[in-house]
């Protein structure tokens, strides 16, 4: 392996190369350490040679407008007058002072100084802290930066991690605090990263929205001040996700000019402030939102962070999307326990709600088995009380008077039908109405004497106690040892407020940090186990869940029009390999609009497909089609989980939604188009495809299994597919379709 990660002593440089980019930083006499430049580099200019007049002028405290350094980890204290990564106090007992400095107590003041450093080669999975299994590449070896600085008075360390994966010129970056004092210090922020962009005017492109409207895509511009994304939750949150692209002004476009990206690898209370600042360049602080944060150090303790992942694309916010997406299949999902590909699933939310009985669910799971369906989940309303969303959660045993039996007839029904079996649960709540808040009251986040607010109906337990995440853990290994049950669809429905617990402001990362390690105790044990994340939706989407869950539910939305949108900005940063899309009923229950089957079936065929119908009410024809999709989806699954996205045009920016997959080696792709807008007489032109070969001839396939037509890769890049200009333009209205291409010749 080349060397990714070297030092130069003389220069005291350091230079992290990966595949199109580099990050430098350098070691300055007095031991700060501090950035150099960040950058992507033609990978045939060879050797990269920095100059002093590639960084950035030192500070200069007699000039009023450079009195400010480019740490590496800017820290509160020294000079830094910005936003910093990280702020501690520390008592001034005990530390000998005179006595008018007697009142100046805590000392808020870190500076941090180089100690030494280590490069490790080695196949850890990387993204701190581990994975809940193994992620595909656990034997590639990859080099990891670790530098260690310390406060020039305060035994008290910092170490910061520098994770590289070249070939998706990804750096993952982490820190790890040590209190060496012998009192406790307390920590009053703390960002995983800062990253550096070089001087010039930035864009950033992000995703918002709201429940049932996640991952729509918004971009801004960075003028001076601060810019922050943020979500004070215990879950990643609707509104916000925490990933986001960075490009140049006028620079950037989906396949070319130069794009950072970045994406946290954590599931709470995370924050991203863009610091545009009036002399420098850009910074971006990743890491732990500070409105109500706290983290108390007691003498010995560490804490280490999670990870802040990014780069840099030199082949726009395409190339960017590419990276991301695959260092999330190669690095951070786990391998699947049970076949390298999702099975099709269905689920019966939608078909029933909480009107649920054995005999319902037995039809539709012999159903769903007759059109192909591989994994059947039985969603809310299986469990003791549980008639409403009013009572229920938190007593996670099998409703008699639904489930007489227990869930084994039903199990049993479903693997013989030759299906696995999933099960919904919402371990982190608890509704009033339920036993196991009768019996510990004082276990659910709460202010003592002040109101606790139901939202839909329940309250959140407080995982700030040891004993409720041992409790959760145990109902639930308790289920997968009774039932043969090997995917959970993990749910989290609703926001944190009153966050009142016994970790006291600790409890924003102690919450998520139980919730992982619930996931981790469970896959381990169970290695059959996979999961789901879904909170209400999207509500927990990023790359820490990644590293725990097989899938994520991406939208309470499964209306098919609202849903491509969602699908634009969600693949924007996320793998199509994991979105989680349903094909459900023709009158839609969430937006009242009425879509055809061909356009619900050719949008949830871009990711993970599921059937969310009541199949009990279907005709024999429709089933017939649903059965014809299904195989056809089965098909072209390979190429959604392995291959490169492309996004054509997006619906936002060209009312129609164009993806195509495509095999690395071109052997297969597939071409999906949801035409969500178009004025009658409007005809949009043809998209060229990208990424086949151009002197192979294809044949081109749609799910009635015929052949199309047969064109040269050439034709296909060059002019795309015919067909699509009059067929699907001329007409208004919503419209769509999915072809498969493989390669004959
Ligand atoms: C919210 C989820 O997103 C839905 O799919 C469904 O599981 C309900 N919760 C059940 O309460």
């Amino acid at each position: 392996m080349t060397e990714a990660i070297t030092f130069d002593p003389q220069e005291k440089l350091f230079v992290l190369r990966m595949q199109r980019s580099f990050y430098a930083m350098r070691i300055l006499s007095d031991g700060q350490l501090v950035h150099v430049k960040f950058a992507a580099a033609d990978p045939t200019v060879q050797p990269l040679r920095l100059s002093r007049l590639d960084e950035y002028p030192e500070a200069d405290f007699s000039s009023w407008e450079n009195q400010t350094r480019l740490w590496e980890f800017p820290t509160f204290g020294d000079i830094s007058y910005h936003d910093v990564a990280l702020k501690a106090a520390f008592p001034a007992g005990g530390i000998p002072l005179c006595a008018q400095d007697g009142a100046i107590d805590p000392i808020r003041d870190l500076r941090l100084r180089y100690r030494g450093h280590e490069i490790r080669t080695d196949a850890a999975p990387g993204l701190s802290p581990a994975h809940g299994r193994p992620a595909r590449k656990q034997a590639t070896l990859r080099q990891t930066l670790i530098i260690d600085m310390q406060d020039l008075g305060f035994d008290f360390c910092v170490r910061l991690f520098y994770r590289l994966t070249p070939e998706c010129d990804i750096i993952e970056r982490w820190v790890q605090l040590e209190n060496r004092t012998a009192t406790p210090v307390a920590i009053e922020s703390l960002a995983f990263a800062t990253i550096h962009l070089p001087l010039g005017e930035y864009d950033l492109t992000h995703t918002a929205g709201s429940w049932a409207r996640e991952f729509i895509p918004v971009t801004q511009s960075l003028h001076q001040g601060s810019t922050v994304l943020k979500q004070q939750g215990l879950n990643t949150g609707h509104s916000i996700n925490p990933a986001f692209f960075v490009q140049p002004r006028g620079l950037a476009t989906p396949a070319g000019g130069p794009a950072y990206f970045g994406a946290l690898a954590y599931s709470g209370n995370w924050s991203l402030r863009f610091e545009a600042l009036p002399t420098d360049p850009i910074r971006i602080h990743g890491g732990y939102e500070t409105d109500d944060f706290a983290l108390h150090l007691a003498p010995g303790q560490t804490h280490t962070t999670p990870a802040f992942v990014f780069g840099v694309a030199d082949d726009g916010f395409g190339g960017a999307s590419h990276r991301l997406h695959r260092f999330i299949h190669d690095y951070v999902l786990p391998v699947p326990a049970h076949t390298s590909s999702r099975p099709v699933l269905y689920n019966s939310w939608e078909a029933v709600y909480f009107d649920m009985t054995v005999e319902s669910q037995v039809r539709l799971a012999s159903i769903a088995a007759a059109i192909g369906v591989e994994l059947f989940c039985v969603d809310d309303g299986w469990f003791k009380g549980r008639r409403s969303d009013h009572a229920g959660l938190g007593d996670w045993v099998v409703d008699k008077t639904i489930f007489p039996e227990g869930l084994n007839p039903l199990i049993e029904a479903v693997k013989k039908l030759g299906m696995r079996f999933g099960l919904w649960v919402e371990p982190e709540m608890v509704n009033p109405n339920s036993d196991l808040y009768r019996a510990h009251p004082d276990w659910v986040l709460h202010f003592p004497t002040r109101p606790r607010t139901e939202l839909r109906h329940q309250l959140i337990l407080d995982f700030g106690r040891p004993e409720v995440v041992r409790h959760v853990h145990a109902m639930l290994d308790a289920l997968l040892q009774e039932y043969d049950i090997t995917f959970f669809k993990w749910d989290m429905n609703r926001h944190a407020t009153e966050p009142g617990s016994v970790a006291g402001r600790e409890i924003w990362f102690r919450h998520v940090a139980g919730v992982y390690s619930i996931m981790d105790q469970l896959r381990k044990k169970h290695p059959r186990l996979e999961i789901q994340s879904c909170s209400g939706g999207g509500g927990r989407v990023d790359l820490g869940i990644l590293g725990r869950v097989e899938q994520v539910w991406t939208s309470d939305n499964t209306d098919a029009l609202d849903r491509v949108y969602i699908q634009d900005g969600f693949s924007l940063f996320y793998p199509p390999g994991v979105m989680e899309c349903w094909v459900t009923h023709e009158h839609n229950h969430q937006t009242g609009r009425v879509l055809q089957l061909e356009v619900r079936f050719d949008t949830a065929m871009r990711g993970v497909l599921g059937i969310g119908t009541n199949l009990d009410r279907l005709s024999v024809e429709e089933l017939d089609t649903y059965r014809r999709n299904i195989a056809f989806y089965r098909k072209i699954r390979p190429i959604i989980e392995q291959g490169r996205l492309h996004r054509l045009s997006t619906a936002r920016d060209h009312g129609a939604s164009a993806w195509q997959m495509v095999l690395p080696d071109g052997s297969q792709s597939i071409y999906s188009l949801v035409v969500v807008h178009s004025l009658l007489g409007h005809q949009v032109p043809c998209h060229p495809l990208r990424g086949l070969v151009p002197n192979a001839t294809y044949s081109i396939s749609d799910a009635s299994e015929r052949e199309l037509l047969r064109l040269s890769g050439t034709q296909l890049m060059t002019l795309g597919l015919p067909g699509d200009h009059r067929h699907i333009y001329v007409k208004a209205g919503i419209r769509s379709r999915t072809v498969l291409l493989s390669r004959v010749e």
